[in-house]
């Protein structure tokens, strides 16, 4: 398909225990975002893909029960071959996503505690009792719950963490015993193959995990709305998201979406630590996450010092290759993710907003961007720009920071530095996000918290113990002894 050779030999789709071709008999060129090499040729799937994955997950499900013990011992394997395959995960992040090199190693070091959070968390599960016999018609019995798997799970991945967003999906499923079909962004599928071969080596049996490569929207549907399909766990874009709910009113779909997360920097704050977690989360993998720093609301008294201090922190990142150990910020996902995301800054700025710093294009590659005098209409204020890029708005007060952040259609995480504690709190009980965070960027997650976001930005919690309530259904049991 390309006389080019490629990074990454691919076996084929990893179906049933094995490594396939596609029933389609066509392929996909992976290429990288950063110089447009070929990272890899992926088998390209459609639907009849979906339908043996599916037919294997089900025959994995109904086959003689996966007890704990060995679930939890593959949790284990995983975590650590993982940790002696760090350097090639990496490598394979680097090159499929242009995430710079030393943030590839940051997530695949996540990916390993999610998986010894999963099996922590499968070692820990518990039961609760129901005291039937506080009534007359429960005397004599003893009743509890247990907590059975959903079925067959529905994974679909996005390219901007290629591993970790996978294992955030796989791992729980093993924990609780429900077998996984994975759709792995069309962008990045290598990684995904890489865990599949992992966690084959780990000791998973056949069926337990299904990855079908290549394929684009039509069987991400094909797979969320199959009949076999109990549980679709989706991280992506509102829109697809949404839409796949729509497609599938009668199964779970949990949903992990975009936003634009909000950074409040009060009057009295640290607002040069505050300066420097902006210039962390408005640019790590180039502003590609569900909770990168976009809306930047600071007290007027600090504006403008926070603003310079701002600018000098992000003039002194360092643009180019993923795979340079120096490199803070590489290309985004694809040049036309370039365009769009140059013509929003290019809009803001037609329409009065001042370039602080940025604002240049080459290829895929936007330089790290900061604007000021945004109106809240601006898409670079009011969407979700997933690029390079923040905003400085100067506020009242904290009840205008509060009011201004919470004028979104988003609403997943939210940092405020504050030295007031009542101002912390005001801040805690009013802003409509699923997690905030006083004095830190909103671009923070730690891999067993409770992550997930109301409004537009999703309809679920993931983090091992919240993903495992999600996969299993509550069974409630009452035993009358024999008489
Ligand atoms: C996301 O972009 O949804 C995930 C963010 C993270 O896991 O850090």
């Amino acid at each position: 398909m390309s006389s080019e050779q490629a990074a990454f030999a691919v076996k084929g789709m990893y179906i049933d225990g094995e490594w396939r071709p596609s029933a389609s008999g066509r392929a996909a060129l992976v290429r990288s975002p950063f110089d447009d090499s070929v990272v890899a040729e992926v088998p390209r799937g459609n639907a009849e893909d979906v339908a043996s994955a599916l037919a294997a997950a089900q025959r994995a499900f109904q086959r003689a029960a996966f007890p704990l013990d060995e679930r939890i011992a593959i949790l284990d394997a995983a975590a650590s071959l993982l940790a002696e395959r760090a350097e090639e995960f990496a490598h394979a992040i680097a090159l499929e996503c242009a995430k710079p090199i030393k943030t590839a190693r940051g997530e695949v070091q996540r990916a390993v505690d999610t998986f010894i959070f999963s099996a922590a968390e499968a070692r820990t599960q518990s039961s609760v009792t129901v005291p039937v016999h506080a009534v007359a018609t429960g005397a004599g019995k003893s009743a509890w719950t247990v907590r059975v798997p959903v079925g067959v799970v529905a994974a679909i991945s996005p390219f901007n963490f290629p591993l970790n967003l996978v294992v955030h999906k796989v791992a729980p499923a093993i924990a609780v015993g429900c077998p996984t079909v994975l759709k792995p962004a069309s962008q990045t599928p290598v990684t995904a193959l890489l865990l599949a071969q992992l966690l084959h080596d780990a000791g998973l049996p056949a069926g337990w995990l299904n990855v079908v490569t290549g394929g684009g929207a039509e069987v991400g549907s094909a797979l969320a709305t199959h009949p076999q399909v109990a549980y679709v766990t989706f991280t992506g874009s509102p829109s697809v998201g949404w839409g796949l709910a729509e497609a599938a009113p009668r199964k779970k779909v949990r949903l992990e979406l975009g936003s634009n997360a909000p950074l409040i920097v009060d009057e009295r704050s640290d607002w040069e630590a505050a300066a420097d977690a902006a210039a962390f989360g408005g640019f790590v993998q180039a502003g590609q996450s569900c909770v990168s720093t976009q809306r930047i609301l600071v007290h007027r008294t600090n504006v403008e010092a926070f603003t310079a201090r701002l600018k000098e922190r992000v003039e002194s990142l360092v643009v180019g290759d993923p795979l340079d150990e120096d490199v803070d910020v590489s290309a985004v996902i694809s040049e036309a993710e370039a365009e769009r995301i140059h013509a929003w800054i290019q809009e803001a700025v037609s329409a009065g907003a001042t370039l602080v710093t940025g604002g240049t294009r080459m290829g895929s590659v936007v330089a790290p961007t900061v604007l000021s005098d945004v109106s809240r209409d601006m898409k670079v204020q009011c969407q979700e720009i997933f690029g390079p890029v923040v905003t400085i708005v100067a506020v009242d007060d904290i009840d205008d920071a509060i009011e201004q952040a919470n004028d979104s259609e988003f609403g997943l995480n939210a940092g405020v530095f504050t030295d007031d504690l009542s101002h912390a709190l005001r801040a805690i009980e009013r802003l409509e996000f699923g997690s905030v965070y006083i004095n830190d960027a909103p671009t923070v997650r730690v891999d067993l918290q409770p992550y997930g976001g109301v409004k537009d930005s999703g309809n679920t919690r993931e983090g091992p113990h919240y993903a495992m309530q999600e996969m299993t259904e509550l069974k409630f049991v009452t035993l009358r002894p024999p008489a």
